[in-house]
């Protein structure tokens, strides 16, 4: 951090906040509050004076509040800059000046009480999203008794308590009675592994960092009892299975288990536990003079704000969604944002250093270059025919629209589409146009597909990075699906149009099939929300034509999954051998009549407004 603060081509604003970020890449407007610290950070040499008069004591959230700290003062001792502020919220006041003793205290005179909040505006041709993480709080797991009792710490207190800079200066003692335990048992995958919880993911980082503390403790006292109640431990990484063994031989105990609850006995003070070892098959009890609750990572709590500042997709974790988790590992989906650390998922120091990395080497890749390339596949927009109905505004991943219904003003950045083709299936009047993936195009194969013996044919349409993927997974491992089934690819299944189901349908198809990724895993952040929508929406108009919806099915299948997609083909045509001929002329019947009631209207209102015209 050091390094960083002193580089001359880094401008580092800490204690800032980002307020907007605008643009797309090569051109993010970038909006930043820099709060006011109310003490020259060029003049402060951080002698700390100011803290020893300042009257106001609050709990220190770098030491876990295991400590307290002074409203003036620096947050953490490697801070930078290594400058102290004033936290306003805990400050006696400064108008009128109610204490005023630090300003008094300063010799270099760097308080400034009047120190005003700054906005900062600048222009960045790449963005990193490396936001970090927050830990799991284990309050509401009640069978723990954490805040119940005292003598129960999370792992991140326990590190406190054990480091030389920490609330006790490195003597490791047990919060009741400030004596140094004799035994102490640690609990794992608090807050992770845990679907009761909404937490079923694997932090990570908590098998390797309970190994390390049980080293740390045994190296400063090795006569301490310690207990690891865990799963399985993940030692994954290199030189982690030397630690775990090192653990176990310096007299760590590891107990496959973990413990239902932990009790006090209200004289000692001492936790008891009850667990089943599940290597013995036998219920244990255990008793420890303190309890450490190995908690795992969760999302930050400002994550939708930076979510929404730079329109990311999350994972059902709540992590942020990488472009794609092998070949773009530290890309987001919009082009020019890359992602650094556990914003993106838990993981340890090595891998986010590693992944930072990365992002810079991908950041200055692109701004090396000095230009962009484009999707080749972006939708292209017809002004003569928009009517501003803002729809392409509402279904578009990236934002790259922006229409005024009002002033009748569109304004469309290509940069930002990346093709998924959401825009030009919703556009009800034909203003938006996917290059490759035309109307023209899609019609012409569907007609095609259904040129001969259409009642025994399927349409299905593929998006490409699921789907059809999928399709060429099965087909890898050769597996069989009937050989009627028609493959229609698009790149997402966002772009699948209601006329392009319609017409197969009006085409004699017995069944449609829209598919493509499953929920959280669209390759355009949440396109295919729009294709269930429109989905939904055609089953409701089919059952008021007397057409039986159950003959358009909407599946997820992901590209992993060969043997899935064919099941469903297989499915499917048991399904369309059930269509009848009746069946199929009177959905051919409905949907021409239908066709031509909406030409007719259609040439009504074109005469309407000529007329007006
Ligand atoms: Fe597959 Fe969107 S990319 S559904």
């Amino acid at each position: 951090m050091m390094d960083v603060g002193r580089h001359p081509n880094i401008k580092l604003l800490t204690y800032s906040k980002v307020e907007s970020i605008k643009g797309y890449v090569g051109n993010f407007d970038v909006k930043v509050l820099k709060k006011a610290r109310y003490v020259d950070e060029t003049q402060c040499t951080a002698c700390g004076d100011c803290a020893k008069v300042c009257p106001v004591v609050v709990p220190d959230e770098y030491q876990q509040g295991l400590s307290s700290r002074k409203a003036i003062y620096i947050p953490f001792p490697q801070a930078v800059p290594s400058a102290s502020l004033i936290d306003m919220n805990s400050c006696l006041g400064t108008n009128p000046i109610a204490c005023g003793k630090c300003a008094e205290k300063c010799d270099k005179k760097c308080i400034d009480y009047d120190a005003k909040d700054e906005t900062i505006e600048f222009r960045v041709g790449t963005v990193i999203v490396a936001t970090g993480m927050d830990v799991f709080d284990p309050v509401i797991l009640e069978e723990y008794g954490y805040t119940k009792y005292e003598n129960v710490v999370t792992s991140m207190e326990f590190e406190r308590l054990l480091s030389a800079g920490g609330p006790s200066d490195g003597h490791f003692i047990r919060p009741t009675d400030r004596k140094r335990p004799k035994t102490v048992g640690f609990v794992q995958c608090v807050g992770s592994r845990c679907e009761r919880i909404g937490k079923p993911y694997c932090s990570n980082i908590c098998c390797m960092n309970t190994i390390k503390d049980t080293l740390l403790l045994k190296d400063h006292y090795p006569d301490i009892q310690a207990k690891v109640f865990y799963i399985d431990i993940r030692a994954f990484g290199k030189g982690f299975e030397d630690l775990f063994a090192r653990s176990k031989e310096a007299g760590v105990q590891y107990i496959r288990g973990i413990p239902g609850e932990i009790a006090e006995d209200p004289k000692s003070r001492n936790l008891k536990v009850l667990v089943e070892d599940t290597t013995s098959n036998k219920i244990e009890e255990h008793e420890f003079d303190m309890m450490v609750l190995s908690v795992g990572v969760t999302p930050r709590f400002d994550m939708p704000e930076v979510q929404q500042l730079l329109t990311l997709s999350k994972t059902p974790d709540g992590f942020f969604m990488e472009a794609h988790p092998k070949l773009k590992p530290v890309d987001a989906p919009s082009t020019g944002i890359y992602f650094a650390g556990c914003a993106e998922a838990p993981k340890d120091v090595k891998d986010s250093v590693t992944q930072a990395s990365a992002a810079a080497a991908r950041a200055e890749t692109l701004l090396s270059a000095g230009k962009v390339k484009l999707e080749a596949i972006t939708s292209t927009l017809n002004t003569d025919l928009c009517r501003y109905c803002a729809t392409c505004s509402r279904v578009c991943p990236y934002g790259a629209f922006t229409v005024d219904p009002k002033k009748k003003t569109i304004s469309y950045i290509e940069a930002l589409c990346k093709g998924c083709g959401t825009c030009a299936a919703e556009c009800r009047f034909g203003a938006l146009t996917m290059k490759h993936f035309t109307d023209e195009q899609i019609i012409t194969q569907i007609d095609a597909h259904l040129a001969k013996d259409p009642q025994e044919k399927v349409v299905v349409f593929a998006c490409n990075w699921c789907s059809y993927a999928g399709a060429d997974t099965c087909g890898g491992a050769r597996l069989q699906y009937p050989p009627n089934q028609r493959l229609i690819r698009t790149m997402c299944s966002g772009r699948v149009d209601e006329k392009f189901v319609l017409h197969a349908f009006k085409k004699g198809a017995p069944m449609v099939v829209v598919s493509g990724c499953h929920y959280v895993d669209c390759h355009y952040i949440d396109a295919n929300r729009w294709t269930q929508k429109r989905v939904e929406k055609l089953w409701d108009k089919l059952e008021r034509w007397g057409i039986r919806p159950e003959r358009l099915l909407l599946e997820w299948i992901s590209a992993a999954e060969g043997q899935r997609f064919q099941k469903t083909m297989q499915d499917i045509e048991e399904l369309r051998k059930k269509v009848t001929q009746e069946e199929i002329e009177h959905t051919i019947k409905v949907l021409t009549e239908e066709e031509e009631k909406t030409k007719a209207k259609a040439k009504q209102t074109g005469g309407k407004a000529q007329k007006k015209s």
